[in-house]
């Protein structure tokens, strides 16, 4: 079977989480070396474990990416053991400061968000196009939300989102002529473990319902919609595509 992302080397942030673990195991499952990356140590070793249970192949690095030198690092032991960084997805990300009217955003939450959604991705991207240029070739897939267009109430966790999408087209009008593609995925709501945990089975399913009926395609979308889209980007198929934002939304705001 033709293998799409055969003998290339994949850096996965936030691999232990719902949309992670399904981007470093869909891409191990099409042949890339993965370095599954994350905070959560038992998460990231179970992806691992996940990953090659499915035939993959890849190593785990831990780093927290709201530390600029734990970015660097994670680059430099990467380099280290595989000389090269053909596709970075940046997928390490979350929601730290509960809507809220606009009058209580939160100075200390609002920073959060910036770091860990935002500054992130661009130190991570910053040290992905050191490699890449070098190499003249590279992918990298960034994770963004569908709250980019804006979302009333959360206004840190969109406004980290849309400067994801405003990062992304910079940088790809700044790397296209090294050969590197960079290109950003909206999500809607997607079916993960830790949303599940954090609202509890009844609120949750009160959110999935009342989202699923708003949606055109009548159903949230799963991590694996999310890592089928990543895929895409990253292989050679998505070789013309670059500065995009792939709304993966069932239709949802059309
Ligand atoms: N689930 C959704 O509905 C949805 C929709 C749109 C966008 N997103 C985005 O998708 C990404 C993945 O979210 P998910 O739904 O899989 O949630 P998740 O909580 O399962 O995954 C997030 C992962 O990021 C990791 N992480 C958090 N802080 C970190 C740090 N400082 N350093 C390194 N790793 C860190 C967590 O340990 C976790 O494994 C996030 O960027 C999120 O904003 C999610």
């Amino acid at each position: 079977m033709l293998m799409r992302l055969s003998g290339l080397v994949a850096l996965v942030t936030g691999a232990a989480g719902g949309i992670g673990r399904a981007v470093a195991i869909c891409f191990a499952r099409e042949g890339a070396e993965v370095i599954v990356s994350d905070i959560d140590e038992a998460g990231t070793a179970l992806t691992l474990a996940e990953l090659e249970k499915g035939g993959g192949s890849g190593v785990s690095m831990i780093a927290d990416v709201m530390r600029e030198e734990d970015i660097i690092s994670l680059y430099r032991s990467a380099l280290e053991r595989f000389g090269r960084i053909d596709i970075v997805v940046n997928i390490a990300g979350g929601d730290c400061e509960p809507a809220s009217d606009v009058e209580q955003i939160d100075y200390v939450k609002m920073s959060a968000n910036l770091d860990l959604n935002l500054k992130s991705c661009m130190i991570s991207c910053r040290e992905a196009a050191r490699v890449m240029k070098q190499q003249g070739s590279g992918r990298i897939v960034n994770m963004s939300s569908l709250v980019y267009r804006g979302s009333p109430n959360q206004f840190s966790y969109s406004a980290a989102k849309g400067g994801i999408f405003a990062f992304t087209r910079s940088l790809a009008m700044s790397l296209g002529r090294f050969g590197i593609t960079v290109n950003a995925l909206a999500p809607a709501l997607v079916e993960v473990p830790a949303f599940i945990k954090a609202l509890g089975e009844e609120r949750w399913e009160t959110l999935r319902k009342d989202c699923a009926q708003r949606y055109p395609l009548g159903r949230v979308a799963t991590p694996d919609d999310v890592a089928r889209c990543a895929l895409f980007l990253a292989s050679d198929d998505a070789a013309f595509i670059t500065g995009q934002i792939i709304e993966i939304s069932g239709g949802a705001r059309l």
